[in-house]
């Protein structure tokens, strides 16, 4: 008995001092701040209009596709509810910050804007800042996702046939109706 008592207030007081050797993930999280944050800097002719040719493509659409009836009949259809826009199983793929403590939401930040610049380049509350940004390696991290090793594979996370209306992806034709580069960068 006494052995095991012992055990408990270590384990207790393990806990009590370092709570985040045992959820990582609170540490690891970063807020989202919203398009319009980045476009404040990614909007020029410049830096490439990244904002102006993502407000532009069918992902910033992404959310509002889910308030459609088309939506709402697949999501009854395979069974996870009336409503698409309040199914985990659409959000999953059609919008970002959802599944997250209100604490990580940013002001400006707006789920309508379905598949947003922090869907695939991870939040920026902690990247966002002008000294991180410059910075490539800094700004990893502080949460900058690095999407360039394997672009095809990040895309196919979602399209992919869990995508009820899905029909095949070609990665090259797919993203040239969405690559938004920095002009003064060499290509690799
Ligand atoms: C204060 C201005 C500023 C804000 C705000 C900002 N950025 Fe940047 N960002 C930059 C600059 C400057 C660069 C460097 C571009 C260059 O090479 O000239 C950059 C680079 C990047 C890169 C390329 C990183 C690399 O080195 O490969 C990505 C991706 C990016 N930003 C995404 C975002 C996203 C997403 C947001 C919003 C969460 C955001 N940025 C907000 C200024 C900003
Ligand atoms: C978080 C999930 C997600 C990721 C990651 C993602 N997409 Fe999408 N994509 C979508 C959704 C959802 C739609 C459909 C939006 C709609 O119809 O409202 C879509 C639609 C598209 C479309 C328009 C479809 C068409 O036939 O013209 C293109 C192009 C596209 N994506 C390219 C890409 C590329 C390239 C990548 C990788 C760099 C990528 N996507 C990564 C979710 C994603
Ligand atoms: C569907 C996913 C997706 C969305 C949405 C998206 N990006 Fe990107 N972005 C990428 C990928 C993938 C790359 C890397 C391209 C490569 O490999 O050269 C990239 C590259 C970039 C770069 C670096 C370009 C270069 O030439 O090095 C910047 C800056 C950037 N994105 C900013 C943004 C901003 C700002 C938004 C929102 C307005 C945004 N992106 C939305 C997937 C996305
Ligand atoms: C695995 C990711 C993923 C999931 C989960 C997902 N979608 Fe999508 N959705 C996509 C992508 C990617 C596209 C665009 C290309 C395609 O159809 O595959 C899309 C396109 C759509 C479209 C437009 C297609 C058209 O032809 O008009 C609708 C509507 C849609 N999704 C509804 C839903 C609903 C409802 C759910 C939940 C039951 C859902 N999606 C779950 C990724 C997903």
């Amino acid at each position: 008995m006494k052995q095991k008592s012992f055990y408990f207030y270590f384990l207790l007081l393990f806990l009590l001092i370092n709570p985040h050797n045992i959820f990582p993930q609170t540490l690891n999280q970063h807020k989202y701040v919203g398009t319009k944050v980045c476009g404040k800097c990614h909007k020029s002719e410049k830096q490439g209009k990244q904002y102006v040719i993502w407000k532009e493509s069918i992902h910033a659409q992404a959310y509002k596709t889910l308030e459609t009836e088309k939506a709402n009949k697949i999501c009854k259809e395979k069974g996870f509810g009336d409503k698409a826009v309040e199914a985990k199983e659409c959000l999953g793929c059609h919008a970002s910050g959802w599944d997250v403590d209100k604490k990580f939401i940013g002001k400006k930040f707006k789920i309508e804007d379905g598949v947003q610049c922090e869907t695939c380049h991870g939040s920026g509350g902690d990247y966002k800042s002008l000294k991180v940004m410059k910075n490539r390696k800094l700004a990893i991290k502080n949460g900058l996702v690095d999407v360039f090793d394997n672009t095809e594979q990040f895309c196919r996370n979602c399209h992919n046939p869990d995508s009820p209306t899905f029909t095949g992806f070609n990665f090259e034709e797919m993203w040239a109706k969405i690559e938004h580069p920095v002009p003064h960068r060499k290509k690799k």
